[in-house]
């Protein structure tokens, strides 16, 4: 079944420079299961769809057309009940974990609160339960004692763990992921990514993924569709688009993405 349907997306936003067509008729689906990844330059318009998609853009800033249906409901048509889906059936992970968390809550209140939302029965000790268990299953090594840890405590990557568990406590159909590894270091990136793969195995959710690095997407996707300017330039399987590019975008991208190498002088070729 498709989970997320985007029919002629367009998103006009409203600058003290004048109004910008950031996302100018824009179809494609997620279905269950499925990674579906934007990429495109900076600007092209990918994270104004992941925010029209959770029907996140302000209302007086932004105008919205077309259809995006998530499990359903038309979020263009009536926003209002996109704000049940958000904590419901779609979760984001942010891009900078350095900055998404509270600095003033221990990890395991932040967890708490949120399964507090999602499953109001639960009792205090089985909301801790709960949040041991997610932490856990996102990798996280003595999971009860990093409960009471502050965002401050932790690294980049343990962060980033602690929001995927986040938005796993409401146990989401689709994910939406704009460019969550980009402010961590490279080592620590394959980790998330391949974390995120086995949960989205685990759970069918599908992700709609957002990135401006080819690595990451053909790492990650089923389908890409490749961005320009509030538009799709190219789009198919990530190994068609990255093996036999139709467009000079599409290879400019490609090429700015750094390849492992002979070593020269100046480092790696
Ligand atoms: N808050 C805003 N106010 C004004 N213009 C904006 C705002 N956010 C985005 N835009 C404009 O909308 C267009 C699309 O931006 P968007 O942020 O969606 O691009 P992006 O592909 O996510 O880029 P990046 O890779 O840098 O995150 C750009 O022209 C941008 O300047
Ligand atoms: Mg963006």
């Amino acid at each position: 079944m498709t989970l997320l349907d985007v029919q002629d997306l367009q998103v006009e936003l409203m600058t003290e420079a004048g109004v910008v067509r950031a996302v100018d008729g824009i179809s494609f689906t997620v279905d269950r299961s499925e990674t579906v990844t934007l990429i495109g330059e900076s600007g092209s318009g990918k994270s104004t769809t992941a925010m029209a998609v959770q029907a996140l853009l302000p209302e007086r800033l932004a105008v919205v057309s077309g259809r995006c249906v998530v499990d359903g409901v038309d979020v263009v048509a009536r926003p209002r009940e996109a704000g049940k889906l958000r904590g419901r059936t779609i979760a984001m992970i942010p891009q900078d974990p350095m900055t998404a968390l509270s600095p003033v809550a221990t990890v395991g209140r932040q967890l708490g609160e949120v399964l507090a939302r999602s499953e109001p029965g639960l009792s205090r000790s089985a909301r801790r339960e709960r949040a041991t268990d997610l932490l856990d299953s996102v990798r996280i090594t003595d999971p009860r004692r990093q409960l009471d840890a502050y965002p401050h405590q932790l690294s980049g990557g343990m962060l980033q763990r602690v929001l995927i568990a986040i938005a796993l406590a409401i146990d989401p159909h689709l994910l939406v992921a704009d460019e969550p590894t980009s402010a961590l270091d490279v080592t620590v990136q394959a980790g998330i990514l391949d974390l995120l793969l086995d949960l989205q195995d685990r759970t069918s959710a599908g992700i709609l993924m957002i990135t401006h690095d080819i690595g990451v997407a053909r790492l990650v996707s089923d389908r890409v569709h490749v961005m320009r300017d509030g538009r799709f330039v190219e789009s198919g399987e990530v190994e068609a688009v990255v093996g036999a590019p139709q467009q000079d975008y599409t290879r400019r991208l490609l090429d700015a993405v750094p390849r492992l190498g002979a070593w020269t002088d100046g480092g790696v070729a």
